[in-house]
């Protein structure tokens, strides 16, 4: 089958930068990425692209090339898909917040809504790609709606059919773009060899044949949740020394360079952190455990549940541990966050481990001013509101008068530390390594604590800093 129209539903973090390097790649092909949310679509079209509604590096200067030459955004979801012969969903997937599942389910809804959409508008043979990260089995939700639909137009003339394949993304924000020019591999599920190898030649403009793994559908599906938990692991892994680290005068750098060094093992993912967060390792383990539970081994679910539960116990840790520094009060104290997003390079704030922290912070009673350098205020207000709403909605908090804490955004990085009693680094932001550290040290109060979560004071002279310094794993 010859693809000339590619349709891609939904316009985010994972739809935008993947569409824009197949157009990039793929001159001959025509890609139209649609999605519900207009202003979404309106920040895609705008002709300053610092305005896009995603920071990644090296994205601006594909949409410079591609858009409005092989590469549209547009609303018009109806007509989009009757014209592709390819059709990629990539919406959003998030835990179902009610109901049977609740907190551990994959919300199927937006995935549903599309292939209705699609049932009703595709015309003739089509290709639809899952391209969101989705819980085991959820091809065949897409399927059973396709063919429900198929069954009851097969009265009209109008005849439609379409195959379906899993192509899961492995990309990770902060270097999507080069995740997705040169992959460690493409992975494609499916049972129709048309399709897939139809979808194998795309990807083969420009990533080597060898690179491209074609499995079953489920297989393929499975894969990408047990990547996920797999890395997510060695996160947990690694946070975990880092405590062992600090309670015996080891450093956790140099046993990640011990450990890493062998081969078996490999050097990445051994950082330690806040705690890992992201809009996939928790929803892709949650998912696994659901899944185990569902065909009856809850001890395998057990134990990759307790991989979430470090990472939760972990960032409580980090909390207690601010909070004991300063004397067991945070009440009226000045704090300044480096850092919202879950990792550097991104304006993504999903579930950042800077969203439960600031909120305990908050909590205690500080004072926080909170500098990122791509996330902005309004998305700091969301989020935070929004944890509340859920944690108000779960029970496991109730406000009280002693929440009295307050939060202002700072754009920049001068004229914030004076006085400070804290400075917490939450994100790997390469400007916060470059600061003027011992400048910094001068500002903030005599009994002041710097708190690196992330380590990247292990890169600087900590010899002239004039304050307490607490880093991650550093006993
Ligand atoms: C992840 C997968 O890596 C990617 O293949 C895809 O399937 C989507 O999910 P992403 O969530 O973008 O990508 O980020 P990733 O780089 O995996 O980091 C996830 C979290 O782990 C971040 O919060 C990061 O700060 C943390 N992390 C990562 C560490 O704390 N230490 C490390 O060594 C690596
Ligand atoms: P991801 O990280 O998986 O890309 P995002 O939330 O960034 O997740 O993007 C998913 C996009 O999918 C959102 O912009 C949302 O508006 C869009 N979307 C969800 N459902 C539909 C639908 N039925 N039709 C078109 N777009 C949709």
């Amino acid at each position: 089958m010859i693809i000339n129209n590619i349709c891609c539903i939904g316009a985010g973090y994972v739809g935008g930068p993947t569409m824009a390097v197949i157009a990039d790649k793929c001159e001959h092909i025509k890609v139209n990425i649609v999605d519900i949310n207009s202003d979404r679509i309106n920040s895609w079209n705008k002709t300053d692209l610092n305005q896009l509604p995603i920071f990644e590096p090296g994205l601006k200067d594909i949409i410079l090339r591609t858009r409005n030459r092989n590469l549209f955004f547009s609303t018009n979801i109806e007509e989009h898909i009757s014209r592709a012969d390819l059709i990629f969903i990539s919406v959003n997937t998030p835990i179902k917040q009610s109901g049977v599942g609740a907190g551990m389910a994959v919300n199927l809804q937006y995935i549903e809504l599309c292939s209705r959409q699609i049932a009703k508008f595709a015309k003739g043979h089509t290709i639809i790609v899952e391209k969101s990260t989705l819980p085991v089995r959820t091809a065949q939700t897409i399927k059973t709606i396709l063919n429900a639909e198929v069954k009851s137009e097969s009265k009209n003339n109008d005849l439609k059919s379409f195959s379906i394949l899993s192509n899961p993304e492995f990309l990770s924000e902060g270097s999507a773009i080069n995740d997705l020019e040169k992959p460690d591999r493409v992975l494609i599920g499916g049972e129709d060899n048309d399709a897939i190898q139809t979808l194998v030649e795309i990807y083969k403009n420009w990533v080597p044949s060898n690179r491209i793994i074609t499995t079953n559908l489920w297989s393929s599906e499975l894969s990408k949740l047990i990547a996920n938990a797999f890395l997510a692991q060695r996160v947990s892994s690694i946070n975990s020394v880092a405590s062992l680290c600090e309670a015996t005068g080891a450093n956790v750098e140099e046993v990640s360079l011990a450990v890493g060094a062998d081969s078996r093992l490999g050097n990445k993912f051994l950082s330690p952190g806040p705690g890992f967060g992201g809009s996939c390792f928790k929803k892709d383990i949650l998912n696994l455990v659901y899944l185990c539970n569902h065909f009856g081994l809850p001890e395998v679910g057990s134990y990759w549940e307790n991989v979430l539960k470090l990472n939760n116990w972990h960032q409580e840790k980090i909390v207690k541990t601010i909070v004991n520094k300063l004397f067991g009060t945070l009440t009226d104290k000045k704090i300044v966050i480096l850092g919202f997003a879950f990792k550097a390079n991104t304006n993504d704030t999903r579930e950042s481990p800077a969203i439960f922290i600031v909120d305990q912070l908050l909590k205690e009673g500080a004072n926080l001013i909170i500098h990122d350098p791509k996330v902005n205020e309004e998305q700091i207000e969301n989020d935070l509101s929004n944890f509340n709403r859920k944690q108000l909605n779960n029970k496991k908090y109730s406000y009280s008068q002693n929440d009295k804490g307050s939060w202002s955004y700072s754009s920049k990085l001068f004229d914030i530390f004076s006085n400070a009693h804290a400075v917490v680094i939450l994100t790997d932001w390469n400007e916060y390594s470059i600061l003027d550290w011992e400048e910094i040290s001068n500002q903030v109060l005599n009994t002041a604590w710097i708190f690196d979560t992330r380590g990247l004071l292990n890169r600087i002279n900590l010899e002239n800093l004039n304050t307490n310094i607490w880093i991650i794993g550093n006993g």
